[in-house]
């Protein structure tokens, strides 16, 4: 692996999160059924996961099912993706024992079909003892209705007097939304193109280095993702500050074409 050679170990990101998307343009494009394309999705899953595993990435998000795919797409669609899910657990989790990954989940699980949610039960046991990345899958997932849950758990502990509303501060926020457990992502990736987020992590992406690849999901493979973090490692997080050895600008200072532009 050249590319990984190539990668400064001091700055690889802790936590990556991805918006797989393309699985249906990567089916049309062959004329074949979008089911086609989420199962070739699945699979791009795996190879993923494995890379992060090899490569000792702790953190990976990814967004496999919104609460607007379940809301907006059609029955037989939904009803796919679900099976989907239960098939992709019930054939990984050898794997990612064997790899050291532990599965969990973040979003409104509880309004998922009965059976998935006894296999993702399942299989989050079946793996809490790994101590190598942690695969969080995001399902029935909205960041939007994520921060409504926390607005409503930081309310009941003003409502039962444990919080003054005055003393309300990022930390509560944080320690309310699904993801308390993980650290903010380093760095989102989105397959196939759209520039959008997609109500995905709005809260926890505040300083995230954002890249969109053009490249459709089910073609994603772990050199893609060792590019991206080479990418990631080309670019300067400032969080908010300055570039690192350059002063204060002073505007008067500067030349007119630059007051120009
Ligand atoms: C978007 O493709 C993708 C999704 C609906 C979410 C990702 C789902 C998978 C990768 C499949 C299964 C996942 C697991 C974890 C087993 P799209 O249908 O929106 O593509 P399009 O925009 O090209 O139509």
């Amino acid at each position: 692996m050249a590319l990984y050679r190539r990668l400064d170990p001091e700055r690889m990101p802790h936590h990556v999160a991805i918006i797989m998307d393309g699985n249906g343009r990567w089916a049309g494009k062959r004329s074949l059924k979008r089911f086609l394309g989420h199962q070739k999705g699945a699979d791009a899953v795996q190879y993923i996961v494995e890379t992060c595993s090899r490569i000792g990435l702790p953190w990976l998000t990814l967004y496999a099912f919104s609460l607007e795919n379940n809301l907006k797409r059609p029955r037989t669609e939904v009803n796919f993706l679900m099976m989907l899910l239960r098939t992709y657990l019930n054939n990984n989790v050898q794997r990612m024992n064997d790899n050291n990954v532990r599965i969990r989940y973040i979003g409104r699980t509880e309004e998922l079909p009965g059976e998935v949610r006894e296999r993702m039960q399942w299989a989050e046991e079946a793996t809490v003892r790994n101590t190598g990345t942690t695969l969080t899958l995001a399902l029935n997932y909205g960041s939007r209705s994520e921060i409504v849950d926390a607005v409503r758990r930081i309310a009941a502990e003003v409502k039962a007097g444990k919080l003054q509303p005055g003393d309300i501060n990022e930390q509560d926020i944080d320690r309310n939304l699904y993801t308390a457990y993980m650290p903010d992502p380093d760095l989102l990736i989105r397959t196939s193109g759209e520039m959008r987020i997609s109500n995905y992590l709005l809260w926890q992406i505040a300083y995230t280095e954002i890249l969109v690849t053009d490249r459709l999901w089910p073609d994603y493979r772990g050199i893609h993702l060792l590019e991206a973090i080479e990418e990631y490692q080309r670019r300067e997080r400032r969080f908010g500050g300055l570039n690192t050895g350059t002063e204060s600008d002073d505007v008067s200072s500067l030349p007119d074409r630059q007051l120009v532009l």
